[in-house]
């Protein structure tokens, strides 16, 4: 089951997007509404520079604990460095609430921290902190996050279209976005757990969408109808995954699809770069107003609010 369903995710192209190419809009449209996930082949000019993102965090992540201390996640600075102070199952929702939300995964209330280590920035915090022990770090991620940025722009523009909404719908709530990168970092576990092992624990993104990079060593899955799909890697994609925030903002004719991170192999460390597109902290969130009256009815929300309760939800201190 899990293979047929990856096959089932389409793969879209992005200079076809950007043409707004009638059939690609099509195909992508379908997508959001019944998957809220699909592959997007990485541009031609921007395979290098991903590759470099791959290697700068590498080089970070097997730096001594110390070091990587130095750029540590704190109350007040909840981007830097985290060694499994999360669990990302606390995020979700208990119980049956206002938003219609329903989940009732095995995760939920498992206070065990996800096997991960992680490093993350947003450019428009004030006072972004870098490690000094990987000094390249700083403008390669800075180039990346600037072509995420683009990228994300141009998609949310998109989706404006699809929904015959002003092209600006989305965007116009990009002033002070607080989007971030983080690069996931995967230990070797060898023979302290069982393949199928949860590293990441089942969640939904918090924002509009997530521009996911993996490597090829897998264990992304995705919760359909109650079962665990495998999201197999394809050299060269990303994987574009639709937020809560996206959701909301469609009344949930658009999906964020719960997922987790499992071990495919004990023996491989695994990494991912994701890239989160968050709207400005202020940009109240409310039902287009084509999706309102479908039966779901949501409170209006600040982005900040919501994302910092679910960060703050999936603490472990
Ligand atoms: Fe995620």
């Amino acid at each position: 089951m899990s293979l047929e369903y990856s096959k089932s995710l389409p793969y879209i192209d992005y200079q076809k997007l950007l043409l707004r190419n009638p059939e690609e809009l099509q195909v992508l449209a379908e997508c959001l509404q019944h998957h809220g996930m699909y592959y997007l082949k990485v541009p031609n000019e921007d395979r290098q520079m991903l590759q470099e993102v791959y290697s700068v965090s590498r080089h970070f992540f097997t730096n001594d604990l110390e070091r990587k201390s130095s750029v540590i996640m704190t109350d007040e600075y909840p981007y830097g460095y985290e060694n499994q102070s999360e669990t990302l199952s606390k995020s979700m929702p208990n119980e049956h609430d206002d938003e219609g939300d329903d989940h009732d995964d095995e995760d939920v209330d498992n206070d065990v921290p996800d096997l991960k280590e992680t490093f993350q920035v947003c450019l428009n915090h004030p006072n972004t902190l870098w490690p000094d022990c990987v000094p390249e770090m700083k403008a390669i991620f800075t180039s990346y996050y600037r072509r995420m940025e683009e990228i994300c722009s141009e998609i949310m523009k998109v989706y404006a279209a699809i929904l015959k909404e002003e092209s600006e719908t989305f965007t116009v709530a990009f002033h002070k976005h607080c989007s971030s990168l983080r690069t996931l970092y995967y230990p070797m576990v060898n023979h302290k757990v069982e393949a199928d092992h949860v590293m990441a624990s089942a969640h939904t993104d918090y924002g509009l969408i997530t521009i996911l990079a993996q490597d090829m060593i897998g264990g992304l899955q995705v919760e359909v109808a109650g079962n665990w799909c495998d999201v197999t890697p394809e050299r060269d994609t990303f994987i574009i995954n639709t937020g809560d925030l996206l959701q909301r903002w469609t009344g949930n004719v658009w999906v964020s699809p719960s997922h987790r991170v499992v071990c495919k192999d004990p023996k491989s460390a695994r990494q991912s770069i994701a890239y989160f597109c968050n709207p400005s902290e202020d940009t109240v969130v409310s039902t287009l107003k084509q999706f309102q009256n479908n039966g779901v009815e949501y409170s209006s929300i600040t982005a900040g609010e919501h994302i910092h309760e679910k960060y703050r939800a999936s603490l472990n201190n």
